[in-house]
């Protein structure tokens, strides 16, 4: 389960503080889909990233699989959001010189140089999920936009996260492709029963969610409630 209490984050800057999160609480169990909308620059990426253990915050705690990811060295840190935590942006980030294959492992590469036969089974497993069977060899650049980004999440879930992050999954793709791709991470996420947390500001994607959440004046509050 994911636990954040009491939440705080400010960015520093050359004239002081700048709060962007006050008095976070968020608690989910195994299994959860949420959406978080809000506008733009009310820190949306900002709670991703501070969930996700890639920022800590600036006092509050935050609880993934019971453990307090910002109380570990940093050789466990990176362990831990490597093997517990999936993102997906809005650019999938992929490397391009990579094929879809390697791309999908490359989160098995982390402090290692070579992938065992297991782990590359699951890469293939992932990619034939997510449609990209027969574009494995495929670079970044010989793949659609909605394929890259189902690659993206192939790649997201290789160590079978319990926290799956999405920053606005479909904001670069077309209608069909953005339904498409939707489809595959609500699939996803009741097949592996990850906590899925997804930012966007499309309204069709948040409406999909059995639970939202708004992002405003630094508070997060439930906009629909259940
Ligand atoms: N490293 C940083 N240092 C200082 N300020 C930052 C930093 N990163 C983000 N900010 C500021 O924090 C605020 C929240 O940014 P964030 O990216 O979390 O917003 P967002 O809700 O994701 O916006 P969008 O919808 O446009 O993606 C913004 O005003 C931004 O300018
Ligand atoms: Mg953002």
């Amino acid at each position: 389960m994911l636990r954040l209490k009491q939440v705080n984050k400010d960015y520093a800057t050359p004239q002081g503080p700048l709060p962007i999160l006050r008095d976070v609480d968020l608690e989910l169990d195994r299994g959860s889909a949420v959406a978080v909308t809000g506008p733009s620059g009310s820190g949306k990426s900002t709670l991703l990233y501070v969930t996700g253990a890639l920022d800590p915050p600036t006092s509050g705690e935050v609880v993934l699989d019971g453990k307090n990811p910002y109380l570990l060295n940093d050789a466990e840190l990176s362990a831990f959001r490597n093997r517990a935590v999936g993102f997906v942006f809005q650019d999938h980030l992929l490397l391009p010189q990579c094929t879809a294959f390697e791309n999908v492992l490359v989160p098995a590469l982390a402090g290692h140089s070579a992938t065992d036969a297991a782990t590359e089974a699951r890469a293939k497993t992932l990619l034939d999920r997510v449609g990209l069977g027969s574009r494995m060899g495929h670079k970044p650049a010989a793949l659609s936009g909605g394929e890259r980004q189902r690659c993206a999440i192939a790649r997201a879930l290789l160590f079978e996260p319990v926290l799956l992050l999405c920053d606005e999954p479909t904001g670069n793709l077309d209608h069909a492709s953005a339904t498409n791709v939707a489809d595959l991470l609500f699939e996803l996420h009741v097949e592996q029963k990850t906590i899925l947390i997804t930012v966007t500001h499309s309204e069709e994607l948040a409406s999909r969610f059995p639970v939202r959440y708004r992002l405003n004046d630094q508070r997060l509050a439930l906009s629909c409630p259940p």
